[in-house]
């Protein structure tokens, strides 16, 4: 089978993410990487590229530059990852939509509500994908806890607990450096921090393995580093459409917390619970029973959780092959349509899934600074 050619744009070195997409991206074999934009300096972006294996005529000083470059090429890429600073995505995303190339946007999608229904409709003219990089959605685990969810092994959800907290960012010493100044700075990071940042992951993953969508919040925002505009803590309690009561709480200043992405769903008959830090195992509790592990790999595992998992049980797997996950589902649809089949159901986050999550930010920010109150918080498009 031939493979798929790949772009990517942000991601250069020293980068946070980038890494992760070019391990992800490389796993199935599904996806050659064969342009790239990767830097803000131009000169190091297409350095970095040629050390990475791209060749000279693609590794590109700027997006603009590969989007012309790529447009004129027969062997043009599939697909397009963004891996910026956030608020270039909606520029970068809307331009190589529009030229007819299938993007895949790191999350927050953009930075307005109106930016991210633009993205939406243009994904749904141009019949491109606009995915969206919540990526922990590939851990098999997680698709296990949707899986047993959507089979009814809870019965009725009552209670979503979603954490993202972390302490990488509660040294005040350290607010200048410019990987952390850019998620503070309303110019660059939007209204929010920390909630943009990582409550959404919680937020949308609290959504994928439930099935219902967030209808209403309220929010505690604080800013606990002096000088910060924007919130580096946030408390979030919400409704789900279909009963759920929901809790979040996300941080940059919990110090000690590593990564701390975790999700607790408890129904009728029974409760679950995950950790990104130990993705191989699922605690699970039937009522009235004991709490049993769910180990990945191990038999048993719904069909859509074992197809996600790549390597026996026992041995670690962790977040570059959640992401290869995503990447497989996109290669999947891409090819599909290639060939002029339905598409298959897709798992991968959808430009539907940010815009959704871009319409809570702005209810988070909103009621926020309102003292609490309850807002809506779906996209206006989807009332
Ligand atoms: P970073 O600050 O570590 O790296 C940003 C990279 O983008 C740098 O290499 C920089 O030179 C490059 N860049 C900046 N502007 C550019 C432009 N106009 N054209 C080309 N390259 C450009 O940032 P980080 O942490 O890697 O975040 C990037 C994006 O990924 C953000 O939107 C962030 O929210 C998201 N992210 C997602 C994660 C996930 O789990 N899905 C985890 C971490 C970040």
């Amino acid at each position: 089978m031939e493979r798929l050619t790949w772009g990517m744009i942000g991601g250069g070195e020293g980068s946070q993410i980038g890494p992760a997409h070019r391990l992800g991206s490389a796993v199935d074999g599904e996806f050659s990487f064969a342009a790239a934009a990767l830097d803000h300096r131009p000169d190091a972006g297409r350095a970095y590229a040629r050390s990475l294996g791209i060749a000279g005529d693609r590794a590109y000083g700027d997006w603009k530059e590969m989007l012309a470059g790529e447009s004129g090429r027969a062997d043009r890429v599939d697909l397009v990852t963004v891996a910026t600073p956030n608020a270039t995505h909606f520029g970068i995303a809307r331009a190589f939509l529009e030229a007819g190339f299938d993007v895949l946007v790191e999350k927050p999608m953009t930075i307005t509500v109106e930016e991210a229904e633009t993205l939406v409709r243009l994904s749904r003219e141009t019949g491109r994908i606009c995915a969206v990089n919540y990526g922990y959605t590939g851990y098999p685990l997680v698709r296990q806890m949707r899986g047993m969810v959507a089979r009814g092994d809870l019965g009725q959800v009552r209670l979503v607990m979603a954490t993202f907290a972390h302490g990488h960012h509660a040294d005040a010493a350290d607010a200048d450096n410019p990987r952390v100044r850019w998620r503070y700075d309303p110019a660059t990071a939007g209204i929010s921090a920390q909630f943009a940042d990582c409550g959404i992951h919680a937020l949308h993953m609290a959504s994928f393995v439930t099935g219902q969508e967030v209808e209403r919040l309220s929010a505690d925002l604080a800013s606990c580093v002096p000088g910060r505009v924007l919130e580096d803590d946030a408390l979030v309690a919400f409704r789900m459409n279909g009963g759920a009561v929901g809790r979040l709480w996300t941080s940059s200043v919990a110090v000690g917390r590593q990564h701390g992405l975790e999700l607790q769903v408890y129904g009728e008959r029974g409760g679950l619970a995950w950790a990104q830090e130990q993705p191989n195992q699922l605690r699970w509790t039937p009522l009235g029973e004991r709490t049993q592990i769910v180990e990945r790999g191990d038999a048993g595992m719904l069909p859509e959780a074992a197809a996600a998992s790549r390597v026996t049980v026992g041995h670690a797997e962790g977040m570059p092959l959640a992401f290869a996950n995503i990447y497989r589902d996109l290669a999947r649809a891409i090819r599909a349509r290639k060939a002029g089949e339905p598409a298959p159901p897709a798992l991968y986050p959808t430009a539907e899934d940010g815009l959704r999550s871009m319409a809570a930010i702005a209810a988070v920010a909103a009621s926020g600074q309102a003292e609490g109150v309850w807002l809506d918080a779906r996209p206006p498009m989807f009332r």
